[in-house]
């Protein structure tokens, strides 16, 4: 599809404003590292290197992987121009299920259900194992995942600026005009975004992933022998809980005995002016 300037100009700012501003997982990234203190980190499907600034309070090489080369030539071009001296960034843009690298990493990142992004379960099964070969032999593979994106009642347009959207963002960014439209397809989990005016649709994008339960996640950890701990379960926009569906948790060697679980939990306990309630999301799922 072919954009307009003024459509460019709006998607671009999609991109830069909406999808960067989302921080409801940051909490729980800043938590683990303060206290694994990883000096090498690796995340796989990166994008622009969202989560790098918390990963550069302790890591001092990291690397992201990401199969969109617009995504990494924006990462690269950020963390160029920012001159983050301290620490030696490396974007590679490849496929997270192939990569190889002789490096190992103290903490592989799965953030925000990346795995989804994949539409077999021999593709995820690489990709786990995949990250089980660059992992240090004490170290931690942190996988945020959920089998079903973008919770919504409606499967209608919504509008972003009336929607759970509005708890992303700070006040100043501008949601007017951008709607969004969850679907559901067999294993497809699709969600639609689109710029929106009274006379016409300037810009309207669709991203595609795949239904992945967590069960399965489970099970595939265990193929892959990996043993591994599920901390919380959901992200909202006041915290963190362990009252939702997701999984947030850590997978690593089965001898590696060292539990992070209760210095998380304490950590998160500690922020609890800012642990919310089911109450305040709007998630289609908490009827079943
Ligand atoms: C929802 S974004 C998440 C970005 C980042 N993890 C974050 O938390 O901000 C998913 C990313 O996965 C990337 N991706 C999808 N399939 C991939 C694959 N097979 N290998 C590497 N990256 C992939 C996409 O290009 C996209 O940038």
């Amino acid at each position: 599809m072919s954009l307009s300037k003024s459509e460019y100009n709006q998607s671009t700012y999609f991109y830069d404003e909406i999808m960067n501003s989302f921080k409801m997982d940051f909490s729980f990234y800043e938590d683990l590292i303060a206290i694994l203190k990883p000096k090498s980190i690796l995340e796989l499907g990166c994008g622009m290197g969202r989560l790098f600034p918390i990963f550069m309070t302790e890591a001092k090489e990291i690397t992201g992987i990401d199969l969109s080369d617009e995504m990494i030539a924006q990462g690269r071009k950020y963390y160029t121009d920012h001159k983050f001296d301290n620490t030696l960034i490396e974007f590679v843009n490849t496929d997270m299920c192939s990569f190889k690298t002789n490096k190992k990493y103290d903490l592989i990142v799965f953030a925000l259900s990346v795995l989804k992004h994949l539409s077999t379960d021999r593709e995820r099964l690489e990709a786990v194992q995949n990250a089980k070969e660059h992992l240090n032999k004490d170290g931690f593979i942190v996988i945020d995942h959920k089998a079903f994106l973008y919770a919504s009642r409606s499967t209608d347009w919504i509008d972003a600026k009336d929607s759970l959207v509005v708890d992303w963002v700070p006040p100043s960014v501008a949601l007017d005009g951008y709607q969004w439209k969850k679907s559901i397809e067999g294993q497809k989990d699709i969600l639609q975004w689109r710029y929106n005016d009274a006379e016409k649709t300037h810009f309207e994008m669709k991203f595609t992933t795949y239904r992945y339960d967590i069960e399965q996640l489970i099970e595939h950890l265990g193929q892959l022998e990996l043993s591994h701990e599920r901390i919380l379960t959901e992200w909202g926009c006041n915290g963190l809980s362990n009252q939702g569906k997701r999984f947030i948790g850590l997978a690593s060697y089965r001898d590696n005995k060292y539990s992070l679980k209760q210095e998380l939990l304490e950590k998160v306990s500690k922020r609890n002016e800012r642990l919310w309630s089911d109450h305040d999301l709007y998630l289609e799922d908490n009827k079943s």
